[in-house]
């Protein structure tokens, strides 16, 4: 069988570069010659642990190639996959603009049976607008266009896409669905299960599942507030409750909000729909404005540490979340860029974000390691929970900083070893 994935980002790398490893034929397609001609020589324009290692494989083996505009390869596929961005635009509503590009491009190239599968996540009754563009040049049976949404984390795509929770296929043609079950058999016999369903609650459930993670998050971190309020540990109480089966101890961390490409851009979205077929969606609507104050709470805990002064803070952390160099609505960028405004001097540290970073906040301060950031700093303030933070050495960390102030704004440090070593500890809803 013969795949083409339109769009080199997250989602259509990892999908192309893992469905050639399950032995499918793929090309991956981006209008960004740059792009692939680095994918070519096996450079990953993203940081992703696995992903190279799969690339170069497949590559080398044949199965795998990339290509700028891929006409002749969408001419000959079975099945192509778009996983172009849906940016949001300012009224929250996700931009469709380069699904509409990619669905002419296949359009124009289309000659036998082939399905379209949209990969990036669209709204509800995107499958059904693709399906009428497609009628304006070609008969209804020559072609099916169905929703087979990603789940994928960043930072363990390649892990996520291998061995998924659920495949979900949306297709409301009998033969196009049949092609990807197909695709899919490899992964089926390695256990994964499959949810057949219907083209619109295939895009729903794509949502449904970022808005109700989105919710889970913004639940706990008001719940953090209140616990720190009552002298309550959000931990214990997170732990407790997430032994409840019914609940589960999954995205029950509170932090400073959550960020990414994702869940700030699918809720937005998803309100939008909301709003567009007047059904609310009071909980996403409450989970969203949470998640705004969220990010001005833990800067407020850093400001509140300041005390006022024109202090030095080390911030430790960069990314929007551990284990990615993403910084898309990174909470750790607007936190340093909160300090910033109120005179404050950040020295910031990620692993792998900071040059993205520093294309989003020119004028940021970056250094080489933790201690660097450290060095004669008022404040230790740690933003995203990358593991390296968690051995972070302490005593020497005390010894070079002007004072001993630790603000762990996700819980990654134990406080009382923290208060032991000397240091002022201060977390999120916890004493
Ligand atoms: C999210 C979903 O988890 C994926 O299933 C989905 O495929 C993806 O969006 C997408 O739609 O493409 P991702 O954005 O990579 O994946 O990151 P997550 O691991 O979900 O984290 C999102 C944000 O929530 C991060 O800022 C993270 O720090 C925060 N978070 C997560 C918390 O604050 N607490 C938690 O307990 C969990």
């Amino acid at each position: 069988m013969k795949v083409v994935v339109i769009g080199t980002g997250y989602v259509g790398l990892v999908t192309g570069a893992c469905l050639s490893e399950y032995g499918l034929s793929v090309t991956c397609v981006d209008l960004d010659s740059d792009k692939i001609s680095r994918l070519r020589k096996n450079e990953m324009p993203i940081y992703e642990p696995g992903l190279k290692e799969i690339v170069e494989k497949n590559q080398k083996a044949g199965r795998l190639s990339f290509e700028v505009n891929g006409e002749r390869s969408i001419s000959e596929a079975d099945v192509v996959f778009l996983a172009v961005g849906t940016p949001p635009l300012p009224d929250g509503s996700a931009d469709m603009k380069y699904v509409y590009e990619a669905v002419r491009t296949f359009s124009r190239n289309h000659r036998s049976y082939q399905v379209l599968v949209t990969k990036s996540t669209v709204p509800v009754g995107t499958g059904a607008r693709l399906e009428e563009i497609m009628m304006e040049n070609h008969s209804g049976d020559t072609f099916a266009v169905a929703s087979n949404p990603e789940f994928l984390r960043e930072g363990c795509a390649v892990a996520d896409f291998m061995n998924p929770d659920r495949i979900v296929i949306g297709c409301n043609d009998p033969k196009g669905l049949k092609v990807l079950l197909d695709l899919y058999e490899p992964m089926r016999k390695a256990n994964a299960p499959i949810l057949v369903t219907d083209r619109a609650s295939s895009e729903l459930i794509k949502y449904a599942s970022n808005a109700f993670l989105s919710v889970k998050i913004s639940f706990v971190n008001e719940l953090s507030r209140l616990a720190e309020k009552v002298g309550a540990d959000i931990a214990s109480v997170a732990q407790g409750m997430g032994m409840d089966k019914r609940i589960g101890p999954a995205f029950l961390l509170p932090g400073p909000g959550y960020g990414g490409s994702c869940f700030p851009k699918d809720t937005k979205a998803l309100l939008d729909t909301s709003r567009a077929f007047g059904s609310p969606l009071r909980l996403v609507d409450a989970a969203e404005q949470a998640n705004r104050e969220q990010v001005e709470f833990a800067a407020g805990k850093v400001l509140a540490a300041a005390g006022g002064e024109k202090k030095t803070a080390a911030l430790l952390g960069l990314a929007f979340k551990g284990g990615t160099d993403d910084v898309r609505e990174s909470p750790a960028l607007k936190i340093a860029e909160i300090l910033m405004s109120k005179g404050i001097a950040v020295k910031a540290y990620d692993p792998e974000a900071s040059a993205n970073a520093l294309r989003e906040v020119p004028g940021l301060d970056v250094v080489g390691s933790a201690a660097e950031a450290a060095k004669d700093a008022d404040m230790l303030v740690i933003a995203t929970e990358w593991n390296e933070f968690k051995t972070l050495d302490l005593p020497r960390l005390k010894e070079i900083m002007k004072s001993p102030v630790i603000i762990d704004l996700r819980n990654l440090l134990d406080p009382n070893h923290c208060r032991e070593l000397g240091f002022a500890y201060t977390g999120i809803g916890r004493a």
